[in-house]
């Protein structure tokens, strides 16, 4: 691998590879996909039991420390994670001069990269110490900020963290609490979003984790590396799926709900219009992480005593294009994305705050890629070549 794109490179010859759609940028003990058999793994373990059995700190713990904890291990870990729940008194005056309509993950991403200014003695890549604060600062103060970004646009006050309460559960009452009364929260309702977060916490070299690492191959520390990670997510094609289709559900719902119409003009790919939260780089199967949210949303549904025709919309889409020769001809499946809007809509989020969701429980992934990238004596800084097909020389007129 490496070796051979050396003796190229020395050859004078380069690999013109667009979106890297087969090109390996680094070598990973993180996370294993076999995309044709719809295999995902974290540290060697699959998916479906992560979810099943364990919680989202631990599954955090996994993947940044390649073992899963003893209980020691955890409860110190997570206590040094609620631990430092609390931003800075005046960090929270920042959320303030953001306009009410800012989009979430704008000011997540700024608000990370602002933690820098307050821990700048944790910013040295190579001092395992600060890294290793870093981590826990980033874990503890991501939901923190994702809670208030939604607080400031609602206009409420900002509730300060209880770090009595469990990380989702803390979350959820930063997000929906008032100063004015108790905030309860169903305890199942805890167990989906944690395992939503367990789904979404790593998935090997997607944008938003090589964005990650290219910015960390230059040395930049972990917080700029992950702002920067928060803005790839961003996109529509990336972690903004989840958002986009929520919308795409809505406006066919508002439409009149012909979704053979909608497949129609997909396949017909008019203005563009695709069938989003289908579809995956990797995946010529279905997502084994949509197989477990689409089985959940029910339970929420029901748990919350909530029926949305948008669910059932989902169901209708996803029945027609797994029939279709377009879809099947081209292996497009529900990805991730496909049914957890429906989710988030059902536990009061906001449609602009879901790629937000994605972001607390992609954390993990970044840092463990980061470090992964940071200890790996074969990184070099990130520095793709190119294909020139521009101009010639010419000469500026005289
Ligand atoms: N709807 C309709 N057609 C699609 C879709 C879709 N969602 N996805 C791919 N296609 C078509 C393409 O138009 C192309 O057709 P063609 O051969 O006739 O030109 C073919 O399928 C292959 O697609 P590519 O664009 O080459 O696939 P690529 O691997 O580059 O893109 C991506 C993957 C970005 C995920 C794409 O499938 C997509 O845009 N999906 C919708 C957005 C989405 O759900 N993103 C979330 C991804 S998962 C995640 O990040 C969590």
């Amino acid at each position: 691998g490496l070796g051979i794109s050396k003796l190229l490179s020395e050859t004078g010859y380069v690999t013109l590879d667009p979106g890297f759609v087969n090109t390996a940028s680094c070598a990973s003990a993180v996370t294993y996909i076999d995309g044709d058999a719809g295999i995902l793994r974290y540290r060697g373990y699959p998916i479906e039991e992560l979810a099943e059995k364990s919680s989202f700190l631990e599954v955090s713990y996994l993947l940044i420390n390649g073992e899963l904890p003893t209980p020691e291990q955890l409860s110190a870990f997570s206590e040094q994670i609620q631990g430092e729940t609390l931003l800075h008194e005046r960090f929270r005056s920042f959320f303030a001069g953001f306009p009410s309509s800012a989009h979430p993950m704008a000011v997540s991403s700024s608000a990370v990269n602002a933690l820098a200014t307050y821990h700048p003695d944790t910013l040295d890549p190579f001092d395992p110490a600060q890294v290793e604060r870093a981590t826990a600062l980033l874990m503890a103060k991501l939901p923190t900020i994702a809670a208030y970004a939604y607080k400031t646009a609602q206009g409420q006050p900002l509730l300060y963290p209880d770090s009595s309460l469990g990380y989702v559960e803390n979350f959820m009452r930063m997000t929906f609490g008032l100063p004015t009364g108790a905030y309860e929260v169903d305890p199942e309702v805890v167990k989906i979003l944690d395992m939503l977060f367990i789904l979404h916490a790593d998935h090997e070299q997607n944008c938003s984790t090589s964005t990650v690492r290219m910015v960390g191959s230059s040395n930049a520390n972990l917080y700029s590396s992950v702002s920067a990670g928060i803005n790839a997510l961003w996109g529509p094609l990336h972690g903004g799926a989840n958002q986009a289709v929520l919308e795409m559900l809505e406006k066919i719902h508002a439409d009149g709900g012909d979704v053979a119409s909608f497949v129609n003009k997909v396949k017909n790919k008019e203005d563009g219009v695709k069938l989003m939260g289908f579809g995956h780089r990797v995946y010529r199967n279905y997502d084994p992480r949509a197989a477990v949210v689409k089985k959940a949303t029910r339970k929420v549904l029901d748990t919350l005593g909530v029926s949305d025709p948008l669910l059932d919309l989902a169901m209708q889409l996803e029945e027609v294009a797994l029939a279709d020769d377009y879809f099947v001809q081209r292996k497009l499946y529900p990805n991730v994305d496909f049914y957890t809007g429906v989710i988030y809509k059902a536990l009061g989020f906001p449609v602009n705050a879901f790629t937000v969701l994605f972001a607390i429980g992609r954390l993990p992934g970044w840092i463990a890629q980061w470090r992964e990238m940071i200890n790996d004596p074969a990184t070099k800084i990130g520095r793709p070549r190119q294909v020139y097909v521009g101009s010639p020389e010419r000469h500026y007129p005289a």
